[in-house]
């Protein structure tokens, strides 16, 4: 199976313009390539509009779609309200907005200053609010219905973890704002779901999360199931599926995709996967007779 193969037909979603926050590197940059190759014009927001201009250059080359890039630190609303009327006045109306952006690295707690924990609840929490509130407030004002709000999460949103507490506790709270609007403004035509990535290598996740030589000694793939981590094209897929109206009927919804590697992490016997196929026959027999004892 090709797991790196594009899944949507061509054109599902032309007419549709979507904002990435984050939109010039790692994931965000690979779902905004397939959003502009299956039709859709995007607007790619960070603080680097340097970054973001060079990104915008080379995505209209490659797929022949609209880029729009905006400077915008989501952590201040007065730059979120500045990007969405530039997206308004040069798309006419946004459809989509996926809030990708993100801020995080691995520290001990107690090592921590108070505003290095803000920093990442700023960025995150707080940045996924900015533009939650900006975009749907004009919705509302403007009655526009049929919108569509993806939130880029991870899977110790619900599990927690250690060394990365202020992006954990970040990342929950956007989940219980997906869940939570998603009801709230489902009256005015508006959906919130969310996607919960395992290890999807980037070079700003891995630079800040297995600096130096950790790479090597904590291989992620090793920790997944399936033993590998994931294709950019995959994620690509599902979010192209989730902001499309393919899923017109996903409300309220996280979908992992991380081949398994949290639920390994969480079922207790799992570490059984370490008993060697020839062991079994013994361990069997070692049970039937104690039954029968
Ligand atoms: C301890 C640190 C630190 C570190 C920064 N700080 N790095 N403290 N250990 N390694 C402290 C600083 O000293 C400062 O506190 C405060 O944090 C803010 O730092 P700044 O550098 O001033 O902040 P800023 O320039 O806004 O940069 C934000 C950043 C940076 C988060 C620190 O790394 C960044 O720009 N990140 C954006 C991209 C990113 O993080 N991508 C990865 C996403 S990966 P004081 O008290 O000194 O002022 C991801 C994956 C999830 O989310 C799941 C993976 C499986
Ligand atoms: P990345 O390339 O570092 O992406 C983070 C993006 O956020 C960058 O483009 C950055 O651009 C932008 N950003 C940071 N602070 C910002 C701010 N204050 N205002 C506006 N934009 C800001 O890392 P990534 O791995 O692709 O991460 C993308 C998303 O996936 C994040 O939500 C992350 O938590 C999530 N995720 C990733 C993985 C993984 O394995 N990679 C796993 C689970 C979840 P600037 O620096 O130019 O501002």
């Amino acid at each position: 199976m090709n797991y790196s193969e594009k899944m949507l037909r061509d054109d599902a979603l032309k007419g549709k313009t979507i904002v990435v926050t984050g939109g010039g590197s790692g994931l965000g940059k690979s779902m905004t390539t397939y959003f502009l190759e299956l039709g859709a014009n995007v607007v790619i927001t960070s603080r680097n509009i340097d970054k973001l201009n060079i990104v915008k250059e080379e995505l209209e080359s490659q797929t022949g779609g609209k880029v729009l890039a905006v400077q915008c630190d989501v952590r201040h609303y007065d730059q979120v309200e500045a990007m969405v009327k530039a997206s308004v006045d040069a798309f006419g109306t946004v459809d989509v907005l996926l809030n990708n952006a993100a801020g995080n690295f691995i520290s001990p707690t107690e090592r921590l200053s108070a505003n290095a924990f803000d920093t990442i609840i700023d960025i995150v929490l707080k940045g996924t609010k900015n533009c939650t509130l900006a975009f749907g407030k004009h919705w509302i004002e403007n009655k526009e219905t049929d919108k569509n709000v993806l939130n880029i999460v991870t899977t110790y949103a619900w599990t927690g973890s250690a060394y990365v507490v202020p992006s954990a506790t970040a990342k929950a709270g956007v989940l219980a704002m997906t869940r939570s609007l998603a009801v709230e403004w489902a009256k005015y035509g508006m959906r919130f779901n969310a996607i919960a990535p395992g290890p999807f290598p980037t070079k700003g996740a891995w630079d800040r999360l297995l600096p130096g030589d950790l790479k090597e000694k904590f291989d992620l793939a090793k920790k997944v199931p399936l033993k590998r981590v994931g294709d950019h094209q995959e994620l690509a897929n599902l979010a192209a599926y989730l902001v499309s109206d393919f899923s017109a009927y996903l409300n309220g919804e996280v979908i992992t995709i991380d081949g398994g590697e949290w639920l390994k992490g969480a079922g207790q016997m799992n570490l059984l996967e370490e008993v060697p196929q020839e062991m079994w026959d013994m361990l069997e027999a070692m049970i039937r007779a104690k039954k029968q004892g």
